[in-house]
């Protein structure tokens, strides 16, 4: 008889955490050419905060990993790998945003690194995370989603000024041998081939810096919003499907279906493909923005801290971004409340 005890990876904590200063419809009215019914009616968006100057994505990320961390009944010194999805990092070559945060954290000559799969990053996150921690080869994984993404906004564009927002979640990834608190599935996928659906030109290999690109303004977010949204709809409606089907689990069954927070009339159509009650369905967009690969675990942390996420709720997390990539995930919540 062999001994053997599998191990899992759960989802043993969550934080979140976003800058006071709030950016509003109204405040948006005064610098583009929109309205605060525009913004409701296509959106659902309301307000998004947004960072100051002096306040990188690494201090969001901090926030967020330090109420994680606490929650998780652990030390710093217990966590064995960092992980942080972004794409907008303190720097854009190097050190990863992974290693501030490491540093800021007094977590010390453990691995650490970024991951780029834009609104999809948690998600990705999630099952590198995963198989870390089932191949045995580490314990306790901190996870974070964390964007800056109005330093990549033009904010004279409407097209996306009205969307960002800016913010961090962080959760707490551990090794259990309970198989009832295991991360269940997850499907993650990508296709470049419309990669430039979704983009900042610059600064990269094709576009490095010069005074041109600035002044054509390359390095901001470009995106063809129509034809993502279409897109993002019709993925995302056949993955969440895909998942339930491949784990034989029914819609009924979800306790939280916590979808990428980018626009209330694509959340709306999955949920309504899914056959979800309203209250399944966490929406915050409407407060937030889309704040990228920091949208799920903010989403997570809200019902936490409002009381609705219990220990054993089920979660869909579903999400699609630049790349174009897309992912879905079936979990229990593990944490204490
Ligand atoms: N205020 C007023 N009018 C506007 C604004 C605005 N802020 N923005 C665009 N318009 C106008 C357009 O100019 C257009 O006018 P026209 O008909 O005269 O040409 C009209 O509104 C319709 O524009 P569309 O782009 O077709 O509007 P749509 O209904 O598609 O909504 C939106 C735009 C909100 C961007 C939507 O397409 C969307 O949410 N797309 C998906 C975003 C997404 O999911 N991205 C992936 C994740 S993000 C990431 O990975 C980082």
């Amino acid at each position: 008889m062999s001994n053997f005890t599998p191990v899992y990876a759960t989802m043993r904590a969550i934080g979140a955490y976003v800058p006071p200063k709030i950016l509003s419809n109204s405040d948006l009215e005064k610098m583009v050419d929109t309205s605060d019914e525009w913004i409701l009616k296509r959106t659902g968006i309301k307000e998004r905060h947004i960072a100051e100057a002096d306040v990188a994505t690494s201090d969001l990320a901090v926030e967020a990993s330090r109420d994680a961390i606490a929650r998780a009944g652990i030390e710093a010194q217990d966590i064995d790998l960092v992980i942080c999805a972004t794409v907008t990092p303190d720097y854009f070559n190097m050190p990863s945003t992974s290693c501030i945060i490491s540093n800021k954290l007094g977590i010390r000559n453990v691995q650490a690194f970024d991951i780029s799969a834009a609104c999809s990053g948690f998600v990705y996150g999630l099952s590198i995370a995963k198989a870390f921690i089932e191949s045995g080869m580490k314990k306790n994984v901190l996870l974070i989603g964390a964007e800056k993404f109005s330093s990549i906004v033009d904010y004279t564009d409407r097209s996306t000024c009205i969307l960002f927002g800016d913010g961090a979640g962080a959760a707490i990834i551990s090794a259990t041998t309970d198989a009832s608190e295991k991360i269940i599935d997850i499907h993650a996928s990508a296709d470049g081939s419309y990669s430039d659906f979704l983009m900042t030109p610059a600064p990269g290999t094709v576009n490095p810096v010069t005074q041109e690109v600035i002044e054509q303004g390359l390095q901001y977010v470009k995106m063809k919003g129509n034809e993502t949204f279409k897109l993002a709809v019709k993925t995302l409606t056949k993955d969440v499907k895909e998942i339930l089907a491949h784990n034989g689990i029914s819609s009924d069954k979800i306790d939280h279906f916590v979808p990428h927070q980018a626009n209330y009339r694509i959340i709306k159509a999955v949920g309504d493909s899914l056959k979800l009650k309203e209250e399944q369905i966490i929406l915050t967009v409407g407060k937030y923005g889309n704040t990228s690969a920091a949208s799920i675990p903010m989403a997570i942390n809200d019902i936490y801290e409002s009381g609705r996420l219990r220990y054993g709720d089920l979660m869909l997390l579903d999400t699609f971004g630049g790349g174009l990539t897309w992912a879905s995930a079936l979990l229990p919540f593990a944490g204490k409340n």
